[in-house]
Protein backbone atom coordinates (compact mmCIF):
# COMPACT_ATOMS: atom_id res chain seq x y z
CA UNK A 1 0.00 0.00 0.00
CA UNK A 2 1.27 3.68 -1.15
CA UNK A 3 -0.04 6.20 0.84
CA UNK A 4 0.79 10.04 0.70
CA UNK A 5 0.59 12.27 4.32
CA UNK A 6 -0.44 15.38 3.34
CA UNK A 7 -0.80 18.60 5.73
CA UNK A 8 1.02 21.98 6.38
CA UNK A 9 4.16 22.33 7.97
CA UNK A 10 3.32 20.97 11.49
CA UNK A 11 0.18 18.90 10.91
CA UNK A 12 1.91 15.93 12.34
CA UNK A 13 3.16 14.14 8.85
CA UNK A 14 6.58 13.02 10.29
CA UNK A 15 4.81 12.04 13.92
CA UNK A 16 1.95 9.55 12.09
CA UNK A 17 4.69 8.40 9.40
CA UNK A 18 7.14 7.16 12.04
CA UNK A 19 4.19 5.53 13.86
CA UNK A 20 2.88 3.93 10.48
CA UNK A 21 6.38 2.14 10.05
CA UNK A 22 6.45 0.38 13.69
CA UNK A 23 2.18 -0.56 12.97
CA UNK A 24 2.39 -1.12 9.98
CA UNK A 25 6.01 -2.03 8.22
CA UNK A 26 5.67 0.66 6.13
CA UNK A 27 8.60 3.27 4.65
CA UNK A 28 8.46 6.95 5.44
CA UNK A 29 9.93 8.75 3.01
CA UNK A 30 10.22 12.15 3.78
CA UNK A 31 11.78 14.24 1.12
CA UNK A 32 12.03 17.30 4.20
CA UNK A 33 14.54 14.76 5.60
CA UNK A 34 16.26 13.87 2.71
CA UNK A 35 17.08 17.35 2.11
CA UNK A 36 18.32 17.88 5.60
CA UNK A 37 20.54 14.68 5.37
CA UNK A 38 21.87 16.14 2.01
CA UNK A 39 22.37 19.73 4.01
CA UNK A 40 24.30 17.71 6.62
CA UNK A 41 26.85 15.51 4.42
CA UNK A 42 26.91 18.82 2.12
CA UNK A 43 26.38 16.93 -1.03
CA UNK A 44 25.65 19.54 -4.12
CA UNK A 45 22.03 19.27 -3.40
CA UNK A 46 22.02 20.15 -0.05
CA UNK A 47 24.75 22.87 -0.54
CA UNK A 48 21.65 24.22 -3.04
CA UNK A 49 18.79 23.48 -0.71
CA UNK A 50 19.88 25.54 2.21
CA UNK A 51 19.56 28.42 1.88
CA UNK A 52 16.31 27.98 0.51
CA UNK A 53 15.31 25.93 3.53
CA UNK A 54 16.28 27.99 6.15
CA UNK A 55 13.84 30.50 3.99
CA UNK A 56 11.15 28.24 4.18
CA UNK A 57 10.80 28.00 0.29
CA UNK A 58 10.35 24.97 -1.71
CA UNK A 59 13.29 23.36 -3.35
CA UNK A 60 13.45 22.34 -6.89
CA UNK A 61 10.65 20.05 -8.30
CA UNK A 62 13.71 18.24 -10.34
CA UNK A 63 15.88 18.03 -6.74
CA UNK A 64 13.13 15.93 -4.61
CA UNK A 65 11.61 13.79 -7.61
CA UNK A 66 15.06 12.19 -8.41
CA UNK A 67 15.04 11.79 -4.47
CA UNK A 68 12.32 10.26 -4.09
CA UNK A 69 12.80 8.23 -7.55
CA UNK A 70 16.00 6.65 -5.81
CA UNK A 71 14.47 6.26 -2.79
CA UNK A 72 11.76 3.91 -4.41
CA UNK A 73 14.56 1.95 -6.19
CA UNK A 74 16.55 1.20 -3.31
CA UNK A 75 13.01 -0.22 -1.27
CA UNK A 76 11.90 -3.48 -1.62
CA UNK A 77 8.80 -3.66 -3.78
CA UNK A 78 6.32 -5.35 -1.24
CA UNK A 79 7.01 -2.53 1.30
CA UNK A 80 4.57 -0.02 1.26
CA UNK A 81 5.50 4.12 0.61
CA UNK A 82 4.31 6.88 3.11
CA UNK A 83 4.72 9.86 1.10
CA UNK A 84 5.62 13.02 3.77
CA UNK A 85 6.16 15.78 2.47
CA UNK A 86 6.36 14.98 -1.46
CA UNK A 87 4.39 15.84 -3.65
CA UNK A 88 4.37 19.48 -2.97
CA UNK A 89 3.48 21.14 -6.03
CA UNK A 90 1.22 20.20 -8.99
CA UNK A 91 4.75 19.32 -11.25
CA UNK A 92 5.69 17.35 -8.47
CA UNK A 93 2.09 15.88 -8.04
CA UNK A 94 2.45 14.58 -12.22
CA UNK A 95 6.36 13.48 -11.33
CA UNK A 96 4.80 10.91 -8.57
CA UNK A 97 2.24 9.26 -11.13
CA UNK A 98 5.51 8.53 -13.51
CA UNK A 99 7.75 7.03 -10.96
CA UNK A 100 4.91 5.38 -9.27
CA UNK A 101 4.03 3.58 -12.98
CA UNK A 102 7.72 2.92 -13.70
CA UNK A 103 8.13 1.10 -10.45
CA UNK A 104 4.80 -0.78 -11.04
CA UNK A 105 3.30 1.37 -8.32
CA UNK A 106 -0.12 3.49 -7.75
CA UNK A 107 -1.29 5.60 -4.79
CA UNK A 108 -3.67 3.87 -2.26
CA UNK A 109 -4.69 7.10 0.01
CA UNK A 110 -4.01 10.84 0.55
CA UNK A 111 -4.49 11.38 4.09
CA UNK A 112 -5.44 15.18 4.62
CA UNK A 113 -4.34 16.06 8.15
CA UNK A 114 -6.65 19.01 8.48
CA UNK A 115 -5.67 21.25 11.15
CA UNK A 116 -5.92 24.47 12.70
CA UNK A 117 -3.08 26.86 11.18
CA UNK A 118 -2.76 29.08 14.36
CA UNK A 119 -2.11 26.01 16.51
CA UNK A 120 0.98 24.79 14.33
CA UNK A 121 3.24 27.42 14.87
CA UNK A 122 3.47 26.60 18.89
CA UNK A 123 3.87 23.07 17.73
CA UNK A 124 6.52 23.36 15.38
CA UNK A 125 8.27 26.52 17.94
CA UNK A 126 8.33 23.66 20.09
CA UNK A 127 9.51 20.58 18.34
CA UNK A 128 12.83 18.91 19.11
CA UNK A 129 14.14 14.87 17.58
CA UNK A 130 16.63 12.70 19.33
CA UNK A 131 19.99 13.68 17.52
CA UNK A 132 20.99 9.45 17.50
CA UNK A 133 17.59 8.09 15.84
CA UNK A 134 15.39 10.85 15.06
CA UNK A 135 11.98 10.33 17.39
CA UNK A 136 10.07 13.11 17.64
CA UNK A 137 9.25 15.20 20.65
CA UNK A 138 7.01 18.53 21.89
CA UNK A 139 7.85 20.69 24.85
CA UNK A 140 4.75 20.89 25.97
CA UNK A 141 2.97 17.41 24.10
CA UNK A 142 5.57 15.10 23.95
CA UNK A 143 8.01 14.93 26.56
CA UNK A 144 10.27 11.81 26.68
CA UNK A 145 8.92 9.86 29.45
CA UNK A 146 12.62 10.53 31.58
CA UNK A 147 13.64 14.07 30.82
CA UNK A 148 16.93 14.55 28.51
CA UNK A 149 16.85 10.81 27.70
CA UNK A 150 14.71 8.93 24.46
CA UNK A 151 12.35 7.18 24.81
CA UNK A 152 13.41 4.50 21.82
CA UNK A 153 16.63 4.73 22.08
CA UNK A 154 18.21 6.15 25.17
CA UNK A 155 20.63 8.93 24.03
CA UNK A 156 20.44 11.76 25.37
CA UNK A 157 21.31 14.48 22.75
CA UNK A 158 18.52 16.26 21.16
CA UNK A 159 18.43 18.81 18.48
CA UNK A 160 16.17 21.02 16.71
CA UNK A 161 15.26 22.53 13.05
CA UNK A 162 17.07 25.55 12.27
CA UNK A 163 13.81 26.27 10.06
CA UNK A 164 11.55 25.86 13.05
CA UNK A 165 11.64 29.55 13.59
CA UNK A 166 8.24 31.68 13.80
CA UNK A 167 9.12 33.68 10.67
CA UNK A 168 10.35 30.64 8.69
CA UNK A 169 7.22 29.04 9.60
CA UNK A 170 4.85 31.96 8.30
CA UNK A 171 6.80 31.36 5.06
CA UNK A 172 6.44 27.70 4.75
CA UNK A 173 2.75 28.22 5.31
CA UNK A 174 2.13 30.29 2.61
CA UNK A 175 3.86 28.20 0.37
CA UNK A 176 1.98 25.47 1.85
CA UNK A 177 -1.14 27.61 0.65
CA UNK A 178 -0.32 28.64 -2.38
CA UNK A 179 1.70 25.58 -3.72
CA UNK A 180 0.24 22.48 -2.11
CA UNK A 181 -3.33 22.91 -1.11
CA UNK A 182 -4.09 23.12 -4.43
CA UNK A 183 -3.18 19.60 -5.46
CA UNK A 184 -5.61 17.95 -3.31
CA UNK A 185 -8.38 18.15 -5.93
CA UNK A 186 -5.75 16.01 -8.76
CA UNK A 187 -6.38 13.12 -5.56
CA UNK A 188 -10.26 13.81 -5.14
CA UNK A 189 -11.16 13.35 -8.51
CA UNK A 190 -9.77 10.40 -8.32
CA UNK A 191 -11.47 9.73 -5.03
CA UNK A 192 -8.63 8.52 -2.54
CA UNK A 193 -8.70 11.95 -0.30
CA UNK A 194 -9.36 10.83 3.29
CA UNK A 195 -9.70 13.87 5.63
CA UNK A 196 -8.50 13.25 9.51
CA UNK A 197 -8.64 15.57 12.10
CA UNK A 198 -5.03 16.89 13.20
CA UNK A 199 -6.21 18.89 15.70
CA UNK A 200 -7.21 15.30 17.83
CA UNK A 201 -3.95 14.15 20.01
CA UNK A 202 -1.82 12.15 18.40
CA UNK A 203 -2.95 8.58 19.45
CA UNK A 204 -6.62 9.81 18.21
CA UNK A 205 -4.70 10.82 14.66
CA UNK A 206 -3.06 7.41 14.25
CA UNK A 207 -5.70 5.53 15.10
CA UNK A 208 -8.33 7.84 12.48
CA UNK A 209 -5.61 7.20 9.74
CA UNK A 210 -5.47 2.94 10.77
CA UNK A 211 -9.01 2.93 10.21
CA UNK A 212 -9.08 4.38 6.47
CA UNK A 213 -6.03 2.28 5.96
CA UNK A 214 -7.73 -0.58 7.25
P1 LIG B 1 9.49 19.23 5.73
O1 LIG B 1 10.56 18.59 6.52
O2 LIG B 1 8.60 18.38 4.92
O3 LIG B 1 8.67 20.16 6.71
P2 LIG B 1 7.11 20.62 6.73
O4 LIG B 1 6.24 20.19 5.63
O5 LIG B 1 7.20 22.07 6.96
O6 LIG B 1 6.51 19.82 7.86
P3 LIG B 1 7.09 19.57 9.27
O7 LIG B 1 8.10 18.48 9.21
O8 LIG B 1 7.47 20.85 9.90
O9 LIG B 1 5.78 19.09 10.03
P4 LIG B 1 5.13 17.66 10.20
O10 LIG B 1 3.79 17.69 9.51
O11 LIG B 1 6.05 16.55 9.83
O12 LIG B 1 4.86 17.70 11.76
P5 LIG B 1 5.48 16.82 12.94
O13 LIG B 1 4.93 15.44 12.86
O14 LIG B 1 6.93 16.99 13.04
O15 LIG B 1 10.16 20.32 4.76
C1 LIG B 1 11.13 21.22 5.20
C2 LIG B 1 11.64 22.05 4.04
O16 LIG B 1 12.30 21.20 3.08
C3 LIG B 1 10.58 22.79 3.23
O17 LIG B 1 10.26 24.05 3.82
C4 LIG B 1 11.27 22.92 1.87
O18 LIG B 1 12.22 23.96 1.87
C5 LIG B 1 12.01 21.61 1.75
N1 LIG B 1 11.20 20.54 1.11
C6 LIG B 1 10.83 19.36 1.68
N2 LIG B 1 10.10 18.62 0.82
C7 LIG B 1 10.02 19.36 -0.32
C8 LIG B 1 9.37 19.13 -1.57
N3 LIG B 1 8.65 18.02 -1.81
N4 LIG B 1 9.48 20.11 -2.51
C9 LIG B 1 10.20 21.22 -2.30
N5 LIG B 1 10.82 21.50 -1.14
C10 LIG B 1 10.72 20.57 -0.15
O19 LIG B 1 4.77 17.55 14.19
C11 LIG B 1 5.17 18.84 14.62
C12 LIG B 1 5.21 18.90 16.15
O20 LIG B 1 3.89 18.79 16.66
C13 LIG B 1 6.01 17.76 16.79
O21 LIG B 1 6.72 18.27 17.89
C14 LIG B 1 4.96 16.76 17.24
O22 LIG B 1 5.37 16.06 18.41
C15 LIG B 1 3.75 17.66 17.51
N6 LIG B 1 2.51 17.00 17.14
C16 LIG B 1 2.28 16.23 16.05
N7 LIG B 1 0.99 15.82 16.02
C17 LIG B 1 0.39 16.37 17.12
C18 LIG B 1 -0.94 16.31 17.65
N8 LIG B 1 -1.91 15.60 17.03
N9 LIG B 1 -1.18 17.00 18.78
C19 LIG B 1 -0.20 17.72 19.41
N10 LIG B 1 1.08 17.79 18.95
C20 LIG B 1 1.36 17.14 17.83
MG1 LIG C 1 8.02 16.47 9.04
Amino acid sequence: MDIILLGPPGAGKGTQAQRLEQRHGMQQLSTGDMLRGAVKAGTPIGLKAKAVMDRGELVSDEIVSELIDAELTAMGADTGAIFDGYPRTAAQARSLDEILARHGRSLDHVIELVVDEDALVERITGRFTCANCGAGYHDTFKQPAQSGVCDECGATEFKRRPDDNEETVRTRMVEYRAKTAPILPIYEERGIVNRVDGMASIDEVTEAIDAVLG
